[in-house]
């Protein structure tokens, strides 16, 4: 996929001239005549670097660039001004406002070129210091709830300033974006369908959705990539690609053991296994259980959610699941059929529900849990 370039300048002739130098570079080119179109093309192009006049009626580039830099979709995309303006302290004001590079004109476009270039590479090369903890969510079968619980926990971290991010690893049947209420976007089957070499931290963040909360999603539709199974080097190189872009990354889980699931649980720090209370949970969570441990995680890496979603005489109490998978159960969620029901059609998770009731509250409550173990717990990231 060619680099998308979006030039915003009110001067069509210097537009033209960067076009034809960048086309013939193999760039792909979108342009606007001033800020306002600039912006729009922003959101529905999601160009890889933007060319930004400064002086333009209405809105001028600086202030653009300001805007781009106050959003978390768009704060890191590179900005190179290219204007007519030349003092030095132009100059500084544009550095100032966030730009990656400054070029004067009437500028040369092979220099412009090269600048591009320049500083594409520079802004792709990803700080490596930053390694967010991976917490994969999983069922002991389908349609135990794991996907409510990894939306609520990711959307009740990112409304405490946690950088949090959740990553629909369902090739088929996702639905986080359908309880967010997010478009369904071929997002994971882009990347899944990509040579595991080409998948990094930038292809990654061109297809993430920022929901209204802060969580940054990778959503995958409904429909599905068409793939029997989920491609392990694929799943590998996206999870690895996340951990410098968020401090907690939830990995909605499907609950098929395919190589491609084992790799991204072999891969996470904590695994939350989501099981019923019933007997034939419990039996399925303990073969969930013996392959977590298979691939890595073991002692206090596991750790279940138990969710009760029908009122039933037959329900097994908490402390008796504990004790016969010998684990501790972060979180008990209560029946909560007709509030969920609500809860997607308004896509608004029950955790930011005003009176969620004590499902909510039980929701709160593990992410409440979940926050404290990572914040507490001194040691990094595995
Ligand atoms: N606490 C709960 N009470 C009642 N129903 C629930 C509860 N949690 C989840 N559900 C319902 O269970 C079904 C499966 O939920 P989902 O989160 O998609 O599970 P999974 O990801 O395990 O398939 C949905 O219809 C959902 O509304
Ligand atoms: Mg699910």
């Amino acid at each position: 996929m060619p680099d998308k370039i979006l030039i915003v300048d009110d001067d069509p002739l210097a537009v033209k001239l960067m076009r034809l130098a960048l086309a013939a570079e193999g760039f792909e080119i979108t342009t606007a005549l001033d800020a306002r179109e600039g912006l729009l093309a922003v959101q529905t192009e999601q160009p890889d670097l933007i060319l930004l006049d400064i002086m333009m009626p209405g809105v001028d580039g600086l202030e653009m660039c300001r805007q781009l830099r106050s959003r978390p979709q768009t704060a890191n995309i590179p900005i190179i001004f290219l204007t007519a303006k030349i003092q030095l302290d132009d100059k500084i004001a544009g550095l100032q406002a966030g730009a990656d590079d400054y070029i004067t004109k009437p500028a040369d476009p092979r220099e412009v070129v090269a600048r591009v270039k320049a500083v594409l590479a520079r802004t792709r090369r990803v700080p490596v210091a930053k390694q967010g903890w991976i917490i994969s969510l999983i069922g002991a079968k389908g349609g135990v709830g794991t996907t409510t619980i990894a939306v609520n926990l990711g959307v009740a971290l990112a409304r405490r300033k946690v950088p949090t991010m959740l990553i629909d690893l369902h090739h088929h049947s996702g639905t986080v974006a359908w309880q967010l209420k997010l478009p369904d976007r071929l997002s994971l089957t882009e990347l899944l369908t990509m040579e595991a070499h080409q998948i990094d931290s930038h292809q990654l963040t061109k297809r993430l959705y920022m929901h209204a909360s802060g969580l940054a999603v990778l959503p995958s539709p409904p429909i599905g990539s068409g793939m029997i199974e989920l491609p392990p080097a694929q799943v590998s190189a996206i999870v690895r690609s996340s951990r410098p872009l968020a401090d907690v990354i939830f990995l909605d889980l499907p609950h098929m053991l395919s190589p491609g699931a084992k790799e991204a649980l072999a891969l996470s720090d904590v695994a939350l296994l989501v099981l019923g209370p019933h007997p034939t949970d419990v039996a399925c969570a303990e073969q969930l259980k013996t392959m977590l441990e298979g691939v890595g995680l073991a002692g206090e890496a596991i750790n279940l959610v138990v969710v009760n979603r029908a009122p039933s005489a037959v329900t097994l109490p908490v402390p008796q699941i504990e004790q016969q998978l010998k684990k501790a159960a972060w979180g008990f969620i209560p029946p909560a059929a007709e509030e969920l029901a609500y809860s997607y059609q308004q896509g608004v998770p029950l955790v930011l529900a005003e009176s969620g009731g004590t499902a909510a509250l039980s929701l709160r409550e593990l992410s409440e849990r979940v926050h404290s173990q990572l914040s507490g717990r001194m040691l990094r990231p595995r």
